[in-house]
């Protein structure tokens, strides 16, 4: 049931999809609903914002959507500082600004990763507008929540691709290494990796040393067990890799002009010009497979990992984040994120978040854990 007329807000999905999105928007617009508030839906991310593609939610369209993956919305990684119009890229921030002022919003909810973040906060910052956001993503490197939604949907999924490795793997007695989404951090792939008891983990955190590894998995041999199974983050290093990027860096540092040249190699998307190069699990296969002898093969995930329906964890967690949004929205609570914080959906300023990536630290439980179980981790300490 409706309460008093209590304002109106706008939602919208940003970035890459994952599943749990439109859990999110279930659970925020029945809880904004419950207090009064009318809720719009913008399609496609900022990209409906700033062309202002609506469309008014009410309880019927956001029901039976719990279970659904993608998101109903529709979803990009438009900008509005950075529309691309033909081959030029436009700043649109003030055709933003007067949808949000033409719809008379009070506050703008925004589900996505990194990005989303920061050109929530930017839009605040430069356009006036209220916002509030949600920490969506399957790569979890939102600063100020335990954990994003979207994660743990993803790592099951990677998790059953690696079971389902090492069966064919065993019969072969191959090395299959497996290459798993999360950008520039190594939560999923650790996270599946251990999870599904790869023998080798290749995190971007850890710039990794293919001799080390090719050790171990002759270490493996020598012990009888004839096949290694390798899981490997999208966005890894070798140490080579990471003394030429810190090089780079420093150079483009000190000359200030020099544009950055040397991102992520494998990503597609992010900021910078991306050198298009081998899938990098690809490349460590084959090494792999000069170095030991041992016959290698490469699946790489890709977007299966961002399909499909959330898990029950994802559910609950997309529900209890949602709901919370809504009650803080109801109290007029703006400018914040709504992060898991140990067991408990809590409001983060968003200038906590913004900017800021959370990767793997090098003291994480996770990787003294792998270690125990005899993981190669890609250095031999
Ligand atoms: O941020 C989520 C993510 O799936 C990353 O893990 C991956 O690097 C990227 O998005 C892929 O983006 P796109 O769907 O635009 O190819």
């Amino acid at each position: 049931m409706a309460g008093k007329p209590n304002g109106t807000i706008g939602i919208l999905t940003a970035g890459g999809d994952c599943p749990g999105l439109n859990a999110v928007i279930r659970g925020v617009s029945k809880a904004a609903m419950h207090y009064g508030i009318k809720v719009i839906g913008i399609r496609d991310g900022f990209r409906g914002l700033v062309e202002n593609c609506t469309m008014p939610l009410d309880n019927a369209l956001v029901s039976g959507v719990l279970t659904h993956g993608g998101t109903f919305l529709g979803s990009s990684r438009d900008k509005p500082h950075k529309m691309q119009v033909g081959n030029k890229t436009v700043d649109r921030t003030d055709d933003a600004v007067r949808t949000y002022r033409k719809l008379k919003l009070d506050c703008l909810v925004c589900l996505g990763g990194n990005g989303t973040q920061k050109t929530a906060f930017r839009l605040h910052n430069r356009g006036g507008i209220n916002v509030l956001t949600l920490p969506k993503t399957i790569d979890n490197d939102v600063a100020e929540t335990d954990i994003t939604f979207g994660f743990d949907s993803a790592m099951a999924i990677a998790t059953e691709a690696i079971d389902r490795l090492h069966t064919t793997a065993t019969s072969h007695q191959r090395i299959i290494v497996c290459e798993i989404m999360g950008h520039s951090a190594g939560w999923l792939c650790l996270g599946a990796g251990i999870a599904g008891g790869a023998d080798v983990i290749l995190i971007p955190e850890i710039p990794y040393d293919l001799e080390a590894v090719a050790r171990h998995i002759l270490e493996r041999q020598q012990a009888g067990k004839r096949f290694s199974l390798i899981a490997v983050a999208e966005g890894v290093v070798s140490r080579e890799e990471a003394k030429a990027r810190a090089t780079a860096d420093r150079l483009t540092n000190e000359l200030g002009a020099l544009t950055r040249i040397v991102t992520h190699p494998s990503s597609q998307s992010g900021e910078g010009v991306h050198l298009v190069q081998e899938p990098v699990a690809s490349r460590i296969a084959r090494n792999l497979q000069q170095l030991t002898g041992v016959e290698a093969r490469v699946t790489s995930l890709g977007h299966v990992q961002r399909g499909g329906p959330p898990t029950p964890f994802d559910r609950l967690l997309c529900t209890r984040l949602g709901t919370m949004a809504g009650e803080l929205l109801a109290d007029h609570h703006y400018n914040i994120m709504v992060g898991l914080k140990g067991t408990e959906c809590v409001p983060v300023p968003l200038k906590r978040v913004a900017g800021i990536k959370r990767i793997v630290p090098p003291n994480h439980p996770w990787i003294k854990t792998a270690r125990l179980v005899e993981t190669c981790l890609g250095a031999d300490t």
